[in-house]
């Protein structure tokens, strides 16, 4: 993981205060068991060259052509250790990887509909092993800083990086309430797929606000329930199989949230139920997947009893 063209880009601008996150010394006190058996990993990562890579729904990084059969079923050994790939696809030297989400499909559901992102410095927050961030550079954003404390899924953003090392893409190993208050002046800040796993959604939302810049856009993607305005659900213990979910707001919810926290101009741009065809079990993600979540005798509900989620996305601003 090398963040030294990161600390330089940010030197002297407004995103400067992430500078003292990059420093080996910070990123040695990641407490996360396994966190030294990544580093090792990621240092054994072959040095090949893409001849070409392009950002499309499907991230293609090098071509089969470039490397022999032998690199090949190495690069393949390496990718498959670093199962599961819950976002992609991704096709890596001509190896596909057939990831758990379509992720493509989201993209398309608000690519043409937020602020452009040409030129604009971006977070993505909860990014995962980075599908979105390439999506971010494939829109001609300046730099794409993604914040994700799951190490196995930031192992799997450098795999990816290390084959080019040039791009103004980073995922920091932390969690955006780890990032240093005065770190601001992000262009548009994503947060997907998070703000049902925290504890305090209002804090969340105060924290996204704080790292835009003035006028700035926030893109939040989150599940929802159907319900009354003030409506939001905490599960009993698990929901939808998973266990680190505290508060599913209805529509109306998070927009009053959004709207006690400052933001303006709040838009609902999508709301959807997910389909087995966008989420589901693969190869390179063998675990439970959309369908173990759901009561398979009636899908309008989770295998707990609770109702089914929805997906939502909202657009806001932050003030100018
Ligand atoms: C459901 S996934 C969503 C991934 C991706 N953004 C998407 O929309 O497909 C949630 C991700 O957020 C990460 N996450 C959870 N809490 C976080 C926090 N406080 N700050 C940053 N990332 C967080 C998780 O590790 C996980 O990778």
């Amino acid at each position: 993981m090398d963040f030294s063209p990161l600390t330089k880009t940010i030197l002297h601008t407004k995103l400067e205060a992430l500078a003292p996150l990059l420093k080996e010394s910070s990123l040695n006190e990641i407490r996360h068991g396994d966190s030294l058996k990544w580093r090792v990993f990621l240092s054994q990562i072959p040095n090949i060259k893409p001849s070409s890579s392009t950002f499309s729904d499907v991230i293609r990084i090098g071509e089969k052509a470039d490397i022999d059969e032998t690199a090949n079923q190495e690069l393949r050994k390496i990718l498959e250790e670093i199962i599961p790939w819950r976002k992609g696809p991704f096709e890596i030297f001509g190896i596909k990887i057939d990831s758990e989400w379509q992720s493509q499909l989201k993209w398309q559901r608000l690519q043409n509909y937020i602020q452009p992102l040409k030129g604009r410095n971006v977070l993505d927050v909860g990014s995962g092993n980075g599908y979105y961030g390439f999506r971010m550079l494939e829109a001609n954003a300046d730099l794409v800083v993604g914040l994700d404390p799951h190490i196995p899924y930031v192992t799997q953003f450098w795999t990816l990086k290390s084959f080019l090392p040039d791009l103004p893409i980073f995922v920091l190993p932390y969690r955006l309430d780890q990032i240093p208050e005065k770190v601001t002046g992000f262009d548009t800040v994503f947060s997907m797929g998070v703000i049902y796993h925290r504890r305090s959604p209002i804090d969340h939302l105060l924290q996204l606000k704080r790292a835009l810049s003035p006028g700035g856009e926030l893109v939040i993607e989150t599940l929802f329930v159907e319900g009354p305005t003030g409506y939001s659900l905490t599960p009993e213990r698990k929901y939808a199989r998973m266990s680190n979910v505290w508060f599913i707001p209805s529509i109306g919810t998070i927009e009053k949230w959004l709207l006690r926290c400052g933001f303006k101009n709040i838009r609902v741009l999508d709301k959807c139920y997910t389909q087995k065809t966008e989420q589901r079990k693969t190869e390179w993600m063998p675990f439970e997947s959309l369908t173990d979540g759901l009561n398979p005798k009636d899908i309008s509900q989770t295998i707990e009893g609770s109702p089914a989620p929805g997906r939502v996305i909202i657009l806001a601003s932050s003030e100018k």
